[in-house]
């Protein structure tokens, strides 16, 4: 089947040549001129120098990409979702499917990528939404190794389908889910987690902290999960817990990456301005905050690292205050 990729970054191009090696056909459509151009000549991504099959191409026409095929897959950063939905709108003419693989929410709505798609995209031509989600890196993905994703739609036969279209039996496993909500948040929430974690590390903490952060992160998780309407099992799994491991342990993660910076005393904005990817935490963190002041949701950790991006509190700070609060029984109901 053709697939068109609406993202040619790390996770873009990687599922490209995953569907690829699935025998699927793909078209990229990305606007960095040097991804494109990698891709095309040199069958690499900048990203990782791993060599892709040469029958994986990029565009930089959205519409040759839109014409492509009927089957959307989503790997642009939550940021730049709507524009692009907006863009692809304008030229979808057809029933489509739309797979979405970016993990955020949008701070200004408090959105879901799955809400975004109803907002921009014509429901004429909307036939249905998937979120394929779960704990994998790029990096890992692109070299085969063994990952396990969730394909979560309302549609259960949609789900099946793209559960078949990306599974195979060398290095990719993927389980079904009816709890969209649940996945999509669990996917966004535990890159604010990673964030913290990362700035644990940075700060100079131990195992013993990450492993604080891991859990009691879960705890926050769920809460965020149960308020928009997903169910708690799904952040106890691999769209949840499975994925915060990955995140909030690795020091892979962009969203990890970006926390240490934090811990080790840099400012968001510097640490914008020297990003080349996409780090998707940090957004997150602000969106969660506001869900957490709209809504009085109990979200400790969320909340002070909300305070020390935006330079109220100082790394040290927060963890004092987090420290300070009032002892109590571990909870978990
Ligand atoms: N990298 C991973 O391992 C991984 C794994 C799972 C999920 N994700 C999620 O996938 C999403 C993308 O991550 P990534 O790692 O591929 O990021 P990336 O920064 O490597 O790639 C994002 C791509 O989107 C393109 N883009 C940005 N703004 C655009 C716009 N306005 N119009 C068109 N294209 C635009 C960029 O050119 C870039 O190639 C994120 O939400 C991330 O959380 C990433």
């Amino acid at each position: 089947m053709k697939i068109s990729v609406i993202g040619g970054g790390a996770w873009g191009t990687t599922l490209a040549q995953l569907l690829t090696d699935n025998g699927n056909e793909v078209l990229i459509y990305e606007i960095n001129n040097n991804y494109l151009n990698e891709i095309n000549n040199n069958h690499i991504h900048p990203i990782f120098k791993n060599v892709l099959d040469e029958k994986i191409k990029a565009t930089n026409s959205l519409e040759e990409a839109i014409d492509y095929s009927d089957t959307y897959l989503l790997a642009v950063p939550t940021k730049a979702m709507r524009t692009v939905l907006g863009l692809m709108d304008k030229l979808i003419n057809r029933p489509s499917i739309f797979i979405n693989v970016s993990k955020g929410i949008e701070p200004e709505t408090l959105k879901r990528v799955s809400e975004i798609v109803d907002e921009e995209i014509n429901p004429k031509y909307n036939a249905g939404y998937v979120c394929l989600t779960g704990p994998s890196h790029a990096e890992e993905v692109i070299e085969r190794k063994l990952t396990l994703l969730v394909s979560a739609s309302l549609d259960n036969d949609l789900a099946v389908k793209v559960q078949n279209l990306f599974a195979n039996d060398k290095y990719i496993r993927v389980y079904t889910s009816n709890d969209l909500i649940g996945s999509e948040v669990g996917g966004a929430a535990k890159n604010a987690i990673a964030v913290i974690s990362g700035a644990c590390t940075g700060l100079g903490l131990g195992e013993n902290a990450r492993a604080a952060v891991i859990t009691r992160g879960i705890l926050e998780i769920v809460r965020v999960v149960e308020f928009m309407g997903g169910r708690k099992e799904t952040a106890f799994g691999l769209t949840g817990i499975g994925d915060l491991i990955v995140t909030a342990s690795s020091e892979n993660s962009r969203n990890f990456q970006g926390g240490k910076k934090i811990g080790q005393g840099m400012k968001l904005d510097e640490i914008y301005a020297n990003a080349t990817q996409t780090i998707e935490g940090f957004r997150t963190i602000y969106a969660l905050h506001e869900l957490s002041e709209k809504f009085d949701i109990e979200l400790p950790m969320i909340s002070t690292a909300y305070e020390i991006l935006e330079n109220k509190l100082t790394v040290e700070e927060g963890m004092k205050k987090l420290l300070k609060r009032d002892l109590k029984a571990e909870d978990f109901s």
